[in-house]
């Protein structure tokens, strides 16, 4: 029997593990900086928590939730995004006390019962802020500008942020009202839409068979209420002012319920597929819905797996693959312990000055020979090898793995 990983689902291994690593520094460095502090939730939360956050009639809850029970019946789910199990933590740890504009940032594994393709999966990654207790359209604007900025820190400079609003409770039901009937108005609806038309009409907007058919939705600015229109006129002055490159798009409505007002999507110019990047938006009335204080939020996550396939070509990426590999050889095994410290030593304090150095050795059984070939498999760039003669006078021998040339340099000079 020969197991593979199940569909969907990837080794991230080699180069892009690395990626991955350097992603979720940069990452962190950058949530840091204003102000966003880690939080770790678990990856399966109460099932109940997703359908009512996310929404019981959405593609993700209807279709894509791992749901399980566990040894005493109790229904769970792994965790298909994160905005929920923020929310639950932020009410349950009261972190709204201590913080009252709480910033949280959170990287970590989702999983969505989808159909794999590129840059879909059905385990993936996400990065993700989420800025609790500010309803001002800056905290908006923060979350659009900082997303931005992750995707220009790899160096994924051609993006757009397709933003739009959705509205508040108060002018929603306008808009829903004129949806129904623009939709229900000779469509051809397929199944799910016209199951979904009463119940959830935005989410009809999202169809893969229909949307095509919807060319002159209402425009949802029409029908905001005047505080909706000033935060969103607000938000797109801030965006202007910061330089941001943003696209209002009257058609975007986003694949979870929780949102209110603004919502956006971060999308590669270049790129013909519509798959956002990063996504995200406000939801000021989620935390309320779930138990606690009313609390306005507003957050964003990127998809870590479509950042890296977009910042593949990037030269972010090429100083770190530069990195010097040393393999260290024992021409007698002998002076293995001296290989060792020594080994030990330039990891921590680098090689020549140069600290990108990637170490391996030394290796206990292996002749020189065979070590040396180990050292051409692995690419290293080069061998210092420690044999007695040469040892004795405090001296080891330094092999450039590409010419193969070799030269005596004394240990302290390394
Ligand atoms: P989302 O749009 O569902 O939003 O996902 C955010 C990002 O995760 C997407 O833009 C995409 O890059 C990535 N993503 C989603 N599904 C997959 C998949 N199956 N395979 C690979 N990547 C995927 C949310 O999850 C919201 N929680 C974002 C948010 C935070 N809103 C407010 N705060």
């Amino acid at each position: 029997m020969i197991y593979k990983a199940p569909r969907g689902t990837h080794d991230i291994f080699g180069v892009n593990a690395a990626k991955m690593s350097l992603l979720e520094q940069v990452a962190r460095v950058i949530f840091r900086k204003r102000g966003f502090e880690e939080i770790r939730t678990p990856i399966f939360e109460d099932a109940a928590l997703f359908m009512r956050s996310i929404g019981q009639v959405t593609d993700i809850v209807e279709k894509e939730m791992y749901v399980f029970e566990d040894k005493k019946g109790r229904k769970l789910a792994l965790r298909p995004e994160a905005t929920a199990s923020l929310a639950r933590a932020f009410i349950e740890n009261r972190l709204g006390i201590s913080m009252p504009a709480g910033k949280f940032f959170y990287i970590g594994e989702m999983f969505r019962y989808e159909r794999p393709q590129a840059g879909r999966y059905r385990q993936f990654h996400q990065i993700g802020g989420e800025f609790f207790g500010v309803s001002s359209p800056a905290a908006d604007a923060e979350i659009i500008l900082l997303a931005q900025d992750l995707l220009y820190s790899v160096e994924v400079n051609e993006i757009s942020a397709h933003i739009n609003s959705l509205g508040c409770k108060n002018c929603r039901p306008a808009l829903r009202e004129a949806l129904v009937k623009y939709l229900d108005s000779g469509h051809g609806l397929c199944g799910d839409c016209l199951r979904r038309l009463k119940r959830n009409p935005l989410r009809v907007l999202d169809c893969k068979i229909d949307s095509h058919k919807f060319t002159e939705i209402p425009q949802m600015s029409d029908y905001l209420c005047s505080e909706c229109k000033c935060s969103f006129d607000l938000l797109q002055s801030l965006l202007e002012s910061a330089g941001c490159n943003y696209i209002v798009d009257n058609r975007l409505v986003r694949g979870l319920d929780y949102y209110t007002k603004t919502v956006f999507e971060i999308r590669q110019d270049t790129a013909g597929s519509r798959e956002a990047l990063a996504a995200g938006g406000r939801y000021d009335n989620l935390v309320e819905d779930i138990g606690g204080q009313s609390t306005p939020a507003v957050g964003f996550a990127l998809g870590s797996e479509r950042v890296l396939a977009a910042a593949q070509k990037a030269k972010f990426f090429i100083s770190f693959q530069e990195s010097e590999k040393i393999y260290i050889a024992l021409a007698d095994s002998e002076l293995f312990s001296e290989a060792f410290s020594f080994a030990v030593k330039i990891v921590k304090n680098g090689l020549r000055g140069n600290k990108n150095i990637s170490v391996f050795g030394p290796l206990e059984d292996k002749n020189l020979t065979n070590q040396l070939k180990f050292a051409d498999k692995i690419k290293a760039c080069t061998a210092v090898i420690f044999a007695k003669t040469e040892f004795e006078k405090g001296k080891v021998l330094v092999k450039n793995m590409k010419d193969k040339t070799q030269t005596e340099i004394s240990i302290n000079e390394l």
